[in-house]
């Protein structure tokens, strides 16, 4: 691997190799999401627990802080919202010369595996893996699943992991789920795990964390369930302590009272 693309996809984890990305990427198909209204404003108090953003261009330059920053994962897909016919049919939206320009350490795309617009999607990392090479730009893919949640088990996530990682993804992003080291072990290349939709407790979420890390996840890429959360800082603190100090979902958990209470 090349100095750069080794040098971009180092600073996206800590020295342990482990990482904690935050994504506030969710505006891109579904608007003004709850909570990441001023996107600018929600990162200020948790920016410090994460290793690296995910966010599109837009919010980057509108939000962001460059003389106070996490390095960027860039998201370079799009072309779908919420309300339109179908969360699938993504595109490149974003250049990879504005992808140079705004430094970014990565660019992430989403893959829709199974769906009517798999081909177009997966040619889409072809195409972007291609020009990313060209600069040592890594390419971390997010196997999407758009409304079809009940898609996330082993069996499926494990096929679409394998599939990014065989088109030349550096890093990919997936569900966990049950059997995880299924995913994990058919990847050739570093897994991280997404968090997915708000779930009801913090103990729910630092579980799977714990259980992906101890099978194999290198981290998280998690978003709602820590932004969305009632205490945000006491989320991300325990989350970090599970991702780079191998803290139990127990003592993550204790973490989280004390904070929260503290
Ligand atoms: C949307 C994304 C988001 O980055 C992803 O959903 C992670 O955020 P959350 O933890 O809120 O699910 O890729 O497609």
């Amino acid at each position: 691997m090349d100095w750069g693309m080794k040098n971009r996809l180092s600073s996206l984890m800590g020295p342990d190799g482990k990482c904690m990305f935050m994504p506030i990427d969710h505006g891109y198909f579904l608007g003004a999401t709850s909570k990441l209204e001023k996107p600018g404003e929600t990162i200020k108090p948790i920016i410090e627990y994460c290793d690296a953003l995910f966010v599109t261009r837009g919010v980057l330059r509108a939000a962001i802080n460059p003389d106070d920053s996490k390095p960027i994962i860039l998201r370079v897909s799009g072309g779908t919202s919420v309300i339109g016919g179908n969360l699938a049919n993504e595109g490149l939206t974003t250049s990879i010369k504005d992808a140079l320009r705004l430094n970014v350490a990565a660019v992430g795309l989403s893959i829709f595996i199974g769906s009517e617009y798999e081909r177009q999607t997966l040619l889409s990392l072809g195409k972007l893996v291609d020009e990313c090479e060209e600069y040592g730009i890594p390419v971390m893919a997010v196997t999407a699943v758009g409304k079809e949640l009940q898609k996330r088990d082993a069996r499926y996530l494990s096929l679409c992991c394998r599939i990014a990682a065989e088109l030349g993804a550096k890093v990919v992003k997936t569900y966990w789920c049950e059997d995880f080291d299924k995913v994990t072990g058919g990847c050739p290349v570093p897994v991280v795990m997404a968090g997915g939709p708000k779930v009801d407790t913090a103990l729910e979420v630092f579980e799977f964390v714990q259980d992906g890390m101890q099978k194999g996840a290198i981290g998280v890429n998690l978003g709602r369930n820590i932004w969305q959360h009632e205490h945000p800082v006491a989320m991300a603190k325990a989350l970090h302590a599970i991702i780079h100090k191998n803290a139990t979902a127990t003592e993550a958990n204790d973490i989280f009272n004390e904070t929260k209470n503290g």
